[in-house]
């Protein structure tokens, strides 16, 4: 997606040759306007998969995963990951190791907000090893619910998180991909490239 593209060339900052830094649009200050069209690109991607609920992860998937669902019209649960005082009813849990943060957390959704039934769309910010895609899905199907595809707004493709998710035969659809962060310089996938290959 161009515009998510040309955003983090011009507000990213790449801290080392494995982290991007996007405070100023995602993790920290919200680009509203951006996160708008993002759930508009990704309501478009899945438009035909009759997508029922949307699934995210706190705290930065849930910006674009409620502007998804504004366009699809259907709910965003997110998968908490710390106790809620009010969170007190039979819950979906599994844990999510960070290998980039180096920490695990127990991860959670209320059993009433997903059922057998649901056609689920995972949405998150970052891929990266697929750690926390992977918890999601695991909560999922848990339920029994169907993962029908996974929204990723930045994906770093040097990473091992989409290739896992793709040889479980998840449907992922980024909307920047990057190759490398070598020297402060994000290099993206070439769509044009990829065509030829
Ligand atoms: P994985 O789920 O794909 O395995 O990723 P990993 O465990 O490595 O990432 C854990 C956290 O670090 C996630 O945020 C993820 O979004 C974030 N992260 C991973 N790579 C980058 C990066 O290059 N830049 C930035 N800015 N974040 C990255 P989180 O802990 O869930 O935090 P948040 O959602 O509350 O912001």
């Amino acid at each position: 997606m161009r515009l998510l593209e040309e955003k983090i060339l011009s507000d990213g900052e790449a801290i080392s040759k494995e982290v991007l830094k996007v405070d100023a649009f995602l993790n920290h200050q919200i680009d509203s306007k951006l996160m708008f069209e993002i759930g508009k690109e990704f309501a478009k991607l899945f438009a035909n998969e009759e997508i029922t609920k949307i699934v995210t992860i706190e705290s930065s998937g849930i910006a674009p995963a409620v502007m998804t669902g504004l366009q699809l019209n259907v709910p965003v649960i997110f998968a908490r990951k710390q106790k809620s005082l009010t969170l007190n009813e039979a819950l979906l849990t599994t844990s999510v190791h960070s290998f980039t943060k180096n920490v695990t957390n127990n991860i959670s959704i209320s059993k009433k907000y997903l059922n057998d039934n649901d056609k689920i769309l995972i949405i998150d910010d970052f891929l990266a090893n697929g750690q926390a895609a992977l918890g999601l899905v695991d909560l999922i199907h848990q339920a029994n619910a169907t993962v029908v595809g996974i929204g990723i707004l930045i994906e770093k493709s040097f990473q091992s998180g989409a290739q896992k998710l793709k040889d479980l035969g998840l449907r992922v659809e980024s909307l920047a991909r990057i190759e490398s962060l070598e020297n402060g310089v994000v290099n993206f996938i070439s769509e044009k490239v990829e065509e030829l290959i």
